[in-house]
């Protein structure tokens, strides 16, 4: 059915997924959590590659928030050292697709071998933003962290002299958020049955339209998400206006 087909010429600009659901398919198969966090690690390449082969311009992943602190340091431990392997990866990711890589989050509290090796493939694939394809990689992020972020830097502009406070507008709030100079998420998908945002994109969000899927991320394939982006296509985004 032609309505049911991908629409190349209207794909959203900026899709943001948070990579939920790796604990409980880990739990449906009686393996350890982290045997989740490995299997959804590994589906971070099927998914940015169909995005990138698609055009989709950014793709957003969450995958540790700064209240996943909160979990027993054995699993976040599991995790960062799964990042740390994962990130020699990251390099070569995306094959021969040209890409920014951008770790969008509070990098302060991750250790110091890992910040290099993200400082360092974040300065190599600087060289692509000419591409427009970015790849936003969310690791120690809180939309309200990054908020607080902001404000304190824009309040120090207006300290230091540099910023008049009536010039503060909506722009200068999202040119300090670590998404500056990228589009809003037009589609933004939870996998994992769960329906809410957990701190992910709280301000970038205003207008995105959300796609909820039951399947937990580690089978969550490129093809339902072709199906949540035909969806996509289907809404009737207003803005506001009629
Ligand atoms: C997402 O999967 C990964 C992280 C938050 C780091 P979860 O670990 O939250 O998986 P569930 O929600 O417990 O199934
Ligand atoms: C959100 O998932 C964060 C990531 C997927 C990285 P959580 O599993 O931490 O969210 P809650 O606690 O269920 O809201
Ligand atoms: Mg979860």
């Amino acid at each position: 059915m032609a309505f049911d087909k991908l629409d190349k010429s209207a794909l959203p600009q900026h899709i943001a997924i948070i990579m939920d659901g790796n604990g409980r398919w880990a739990k449906k198969r009686g393996l350890p959590r982290t045997a989740g966090h490995y299997k959804g690690a590994d589906n971070v390449r099927n998914i940015a590659h169909y995005c990138y082969d698609t055009g989709i311009k950014v793709l957003t992943l969450y995958a540790f928030s700064t209240e996943n602190w909160k979990r027993p340091k054995a699993e976040v431990d599991a995790l960062f050292k799964l990042f740390k392997e994962k990130l020699q990866d990251y390099r070569a990711l995306m094959g021969n697709r040209d890409c920014v890589v951008r770790f969008i989050g509070d990098k302060a509290p991750i250790s110091e071998d890992i910040r290099e090796s993200m400082l360092s493939i974040e300065e190599y694939s600087s060289q692509f933003a000419h591409t427009g394809y970015t790849f936003n990689f969310a690791i120690n992020y809180g939309s309200r962290d990054e908020i607080v972020k902001s404000v304190k830097e824009i309040a120090t502009l207006c300290r230091e002299g540099k910023l008049n406070i009536e010039d503060i507008d909506e722009k200068t709030v999202s040119d300090h958020l670590y998404t500056c100079g990228l589009p809003d998420p037009d589609l933004m998908i939870r996998p994992s049955g769960e329906q809410r945002i957990s701190n992910f994109l709280l301000w970038q969000s205003a207008y995105t339209e959300f796609y909820y899927s039951d399947v937990l991320w580690p089978d969550f394939t490129p093809k339902m998400l072709e199906k949540a982006i035909i969806e996509y296509q289907k809404r009737n985004r207003r803005f506001g206006g009629v």
